[in-house]
């Protein structure tokens, strides 16, 4: 998988996929994150990408030019599955979405910044538009993460153990069952003794029952009850 973010922060992005499980699923070639400069791209003086907002109101809004010289650039190499543009208006995020985004092969996600972007980007260009939550952050870069990170660690062969991306919250609809790990017994706080009994169906069960248990009480809304 390709992923390809436009930003007029990369500093901000950079550090974030140069660490832990991004860096080690880049290093084994599973995805290519590529992070562009909008000020690259544009032609106006002093690296300029935004302006005022026609008809007045407080705030920039990013210029369709740079943003459309940058997203031609890229389509000259490849064919995007999907140009997302992060927004707290979109569609919320979540793991059927995650999920879906995992199967692409090449996704392209435009930050917005200031009061957002000229329109007729969102028009023309963005084929999918995500919020990360009901909250307005001061540019689109968290999300553009957040939503690279839930995808990323989607992609078969990133996580050591497969099995444990298929076990996550939200995964079947479900949240987790509570884990736990040595000692069996700290200071008279112990682990389930099922969990001990080396009984694979058991466990299954208990499991199971633990995740019902825990989304009826926390998130009963994920739930077709
Ligand atoms: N940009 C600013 N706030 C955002 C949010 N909540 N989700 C996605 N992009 C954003």
């Amino acid at each position: 998988m390709r992923i390809d973010i436009i930003t007029c922060l990369p500093q901000l992005l950079d550090s974030f996929f140069a660490a832990s499980i991004l860096k080690r699923a880049q290093d084994k070639e599973l995805v290519s994150v590529n992070v562009h400069d909008l000020r690259d791209y544009t032609t106006y003086k002093h690296k300029q990408v935004d302006d005022y907002a026609f008809g007045g109101g407080a705030g920039m809004v990013l210029m369709i030019e740079p943003i459309a010289n940058c997203i031609r650039s890229l389509q000259k190499d490849r064919t995007y599955d999907e140009i997302i543009y992060v927004t707290p208006d979109g569609e919320r995020l979540n793991q059927r979405i995650a999920n879906r985004l995992s199967l692409k092969e090449n996704l392209l996600i435009l930050c917005g910044h200031y009061k957002g972007v000229d329109e007729r980007v969102r028009e023309h260009f963005v084929t999918q538009e995500i919020s990360i939550g009901d909250y307005v952050l001061s540019g689109g870069e968290l999300a553009a993460a957040v939503i690279s990170d839930s995808v990323i660690r989607l992609i078969p062969g990133v996580l050591s153990d497969e099995t444990s991306a298929l076990t996550d919250s939200f995964q079947d609809d479900m949240l987790a069952p509570p884990i736990y790990t040595r000692p069996a017994d700290f200071e008279g706080w112990v682990v389930p003794e099922v969990l001990l009994s080396g009984h694979e169906a058991k466990i299954n069960d208990w499991r199971y029952e633990q995740a019902l248990q825990r989304t009826r009480t926390r998130r009963p809304d994920l739930l077709n009850e």
